[in-house]
């Protein structure tokens, strides 16, 4: 009898696509008990209660109707008035802003946009795990380049060179980075916005951890300089900066004709942003301010107790400037970091994620987040202590 099974429909597209190393990890610890996890990358807070109450008010006001495609224009002016104050760079909010389905859409709606099948987009890494699949998913082809910790995990604008062929459309760029907390330095941004404008590329940033930065400046992309700007989709949003992953909203800002191609694509799939979210949203705008910083300064907290930690175990540790990730190289173990993170959940019950869920560029690290509380912070690196005992 014939084998049932439904996978030959699937488009090769999709079932070429690798699942990601995130959730398999996840998935394991699921199944455990007393698992610390230091895996999944999201704040560990609710999101604040000026926040919650005004999307409790937007559904008692009945406020559950479809918004504009293009998402609600007092959110949109909300997040051009906040670029303009943190970065000087200045939108046109009525069509140089899409409110979006969190920063994933925006990333499939711009890759959707501007890829012609068989286009190649330069993707440093290591990086978010979403990049290669959304280019792939797109139909373009993605092309990795690695970021070196020696180079304090920057784009390598040689490499970037190295990497460009007549079939390039667009270079990839995100800063703070995840999964290494690497802050973008002004020079070498520039030296790879040149190298877009020498051959004619798009520039895509994903600032989505812009306000979480410890003491160190985030440098905006597309407010370094006008024709910059005139060839960059800047993506942000509200999951990680204001602890609302579960509310799913974020943003692309752009030249109005390259926004006007991604509200194409949202209004036949999407038609609206959540619009409780799109009102939450506008409320963080407003009064998030001082939550931020509260929970700057506590990320900041454990930033310091993980990155002493780990180094003190002789696991090498790049000083996170921004996001709430540790990157630590895992040389000591003598193990590879698939090998490392199964083996420390299995024996200490501590989930981190290997470094090669996020491309070439990130074997032989794992990703540790803090977003986590302080004392399971510890009571992980007491684990791993007894871990590098036996292993180190
Ligand atoms: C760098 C980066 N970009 C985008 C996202 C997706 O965020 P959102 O919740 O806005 O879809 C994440 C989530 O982990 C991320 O780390």
């Amino acid at each position: 009898m014939q084998e049932l099974s439904s996978v030959r429909y699937l488009s090769q597209r999709v079932a070429g696509l690798k699942p990601s190393g995130i959730r398999k990890f996840f998935d394991i610890a699921a199944t455990m008990d007393d698992v610390i996890s230091l895996g999944i990358g999201e704040p560990d807070f609710t999101t604040p209660r000026p926040v919650l109450e005004a999307g409790i008010r937007s559904l008692q006001n009945g406020e559950t109707h479809y918004t504009s495609n293009w998402g609600k224009l007092e959110l949109r002016r909300a997040i051009a008035d906040n670029l303009a104050r943190l970065y000087g760079v200045t939108y046109n909010p009525v069509d140089e802003i899409i409110a979006t389905v969190g920063v994933s859409e925006a990333l499939y709606l711009a890759l959707t946009a501007i890829l012609d099948p068989g286009d190649e987009v330069i993707i440093p890494t290591p990086c978010f795990v979403s990049y290669q699949a959304e280019v792939i998913l797109a139909g373009g082809v993605p092309v990795e380049i690695p970021a070196k910790m020696e180079d304090n995990f920057q784009v390598d604008p040689e490499r970037i060179r190295a990497a460009i062929t007549p079939r390039t459309k667009c270079i990839f760029v995100g800063y703070p980075n995840n999964p290494t907390g690497a802050v973008a330095e002004r020079e070498t941004l520039l030296e790879a916005a040149k190298l877009a404008e020498e051959f004619d590329l798009v520039l895509l940033s994903d600032e989505i951890y812009d306000r979480l930065v410890y003491g160190f400046e985030h440098v905006c992309l597309p407010a370094l300089d006008e024709s910059i700007k005139q060839r960059t989709i800047l993506l942000g949003g509200f999951s990680k900066d204001y602890a609302m992953t579960g509310w799913r909203i974020g943003y692309a800002a752009g030249p109005a004709e390259l926004i006007k191609g991604l509200v194409r694509i949202h209004q036949y799939t999407i038609m609206s942003a959540p619009t409780t979210a799109q009102d939450a949203a506008i409320e963080a705008l407003r009064s998030g301010e001082p939550h931020v910083q509260e929970m700057v300064a506590e990320y900041d907290r454990r930033r310091k107790l993980i990155v002493g930690g780990l180094n003190r175990l002789g696991l090498t540790t790049f000083e996170p400037r921004g996001a709430f990730y540790a990157f630590p190289k895992i040389a000591a173990s003598g193990m590879d970091d698939e090998t490392f993170a199964e083996t420390l959940l299995r024996e200490e019950r501590v989930a981190v994620v290997p470094g090669n869920a996020f491309g070439p560029g990130g074997e032989g690290f794992v990703r540790a987040c803090y977003a986590t509380a302080y004392e399971k912070i510890e009571e992980a690196l007491h684990r791993m202590e007894k871990f590098m005992e036996r292993h180190g």
